[in-house]
């Protein structure tokens, strides 16, 4: 969903009063940085301060597919680690996803939650051919580089009689993922495991999920190549990407390529470089590697099987 249509009906919020004597100087100071930078308005009359219905959306409310607070706690989270970041820029040297800030992996987790929240069991699973029919009777699901869970509590929680395997090698995501998933009252039903995404044990599952976690890798031809031997014959591999064309010119004219390059520049591609493989693909790969390496391990009939401002979906099978 465009940050500018949110689903959600919000109505504009006050937000503050220049003459209410409760305002800190601070705070007025804020209220009229916020109103110089478009993002509250100000109503003359009245003196009040507004919070605009779309801005809202990105801003105040968890539950919208548009809210984007999460990036901005990314960008706080990479400027802790701003020395080793210049550092990978004079070098090329890598930055491993554990040497990051805490607040990386929550501003990740918050990131895409809404997203995979309205998307990931509504429209990207119900896009491969007879899934949801194999999952609401059963069936096995490894979701790979699960970091936080959102995604394998997401897919417990809409099939109820599947097993839910999340994957990450980095431990401490996995103890929040474990929380997420008690907390939602699924952690019967899912387990969490430390694992390289190109060596995590288990055969025959049903449908192999790397949601946003590809790109990161080091050797993501082995990633592809571990999926394709995971899976039974027949099953699925889902590929969730950030939105991204093939080049940097058609980049240019996707508004949120100003973020993905963030992310690419301050964790995605360091985070490639410190593992075997140095594949440094950043979180704007677009389609033809994302098909080259499934191709290559074996899948066949890939298709992009859908499109939201922020991702990419791809899907292929096992034959
Ligand atoms: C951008 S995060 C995405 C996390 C999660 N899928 C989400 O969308 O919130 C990438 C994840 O991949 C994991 N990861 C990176 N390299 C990995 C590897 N070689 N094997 C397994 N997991 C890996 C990281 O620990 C991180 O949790």
């Amino acid at each position: 969903m465009h940050p500018t249509q949110p689903t959600h009906a919000l109505h504009t919020q006050h937000v503050g009063d220049l003459s209410g004597q409760s305002i800190s100087h601070p705070a007025r100071a804020w209220l009229a940085q916020q109103t110089a930078a478009g993002i509250l308005t100000r109503d003359e009359v009245t003196g009040r301060f507004s919070l605009p219905p779309a801005h809202a959306a990105v801003l105040a409310d968890p539950d919208s597919p548009a809210h984007l607070v999460g990036g901005a706690l990314l960008a706080a989270g990479w400027f802790h680690g701003i020395d080793r970041v210049v550092e990978a820029f004079r070098t090329g040297s890598g930055i491993p996803w554990s040497h990051q800030h805490p607040d990386v992996f929550d501003g990740t987790e918050r990131f895409f939650t809404p997203g995979y929240t309205m998307s990931l069991t509504a429209e990207w699973i119900p896009a491969v051919d007879g899934l949801v029919e194999t999952l609401h009777t059963g069936g096995t699901i490894a979701d790979v580089g699960c970091g936080h869970g959102t995604s394998t509590v997401l897919l417990a929680q809409a099939f109820p009689r599947a097993t839910v395997i999340g994957y990450d090698a980095h431990r401490p995501s996995l103890e929040v993922a474990r929380k997420r998933a008690a907390s939602a009252g699924v952690a019967e039903r899912v387990r969490f495991e430390v694992a390289d995404a190109a060596g995590y044990p288990g055969l025959g599952f049903d449908l192999v999920c790397l949601l946003d976690s590809l790109h990161d890798l080091g050797d993501p031809q082995a990633a592809a190549t571990r999926a394709y031997t995971a899976l039974r014959r027949g099953g699925a591999v889902l590929v969730v990407e950030p939105q991204a064309a093939d080049d940097l010119a058609e980049n240019l004219a996707n508004p949120l390529a100003a973020l993905s390059y963030t992310a690419s520049a301050f964790q995605c591609t360091p985070a490639s470089l410190a593992q075997p493989g140095a594949a440094a693909w950043g979180a704007q790969a677009g389609e033809r590697p994302v098909r080259a390496v499934l191709e290559s391990a074996g899948f066949t009939g890939f298709a992009r099987v859908a499109d939201t401002p922020a991702n990419a979906v791809y899907a292929a099978r096992c034959t």
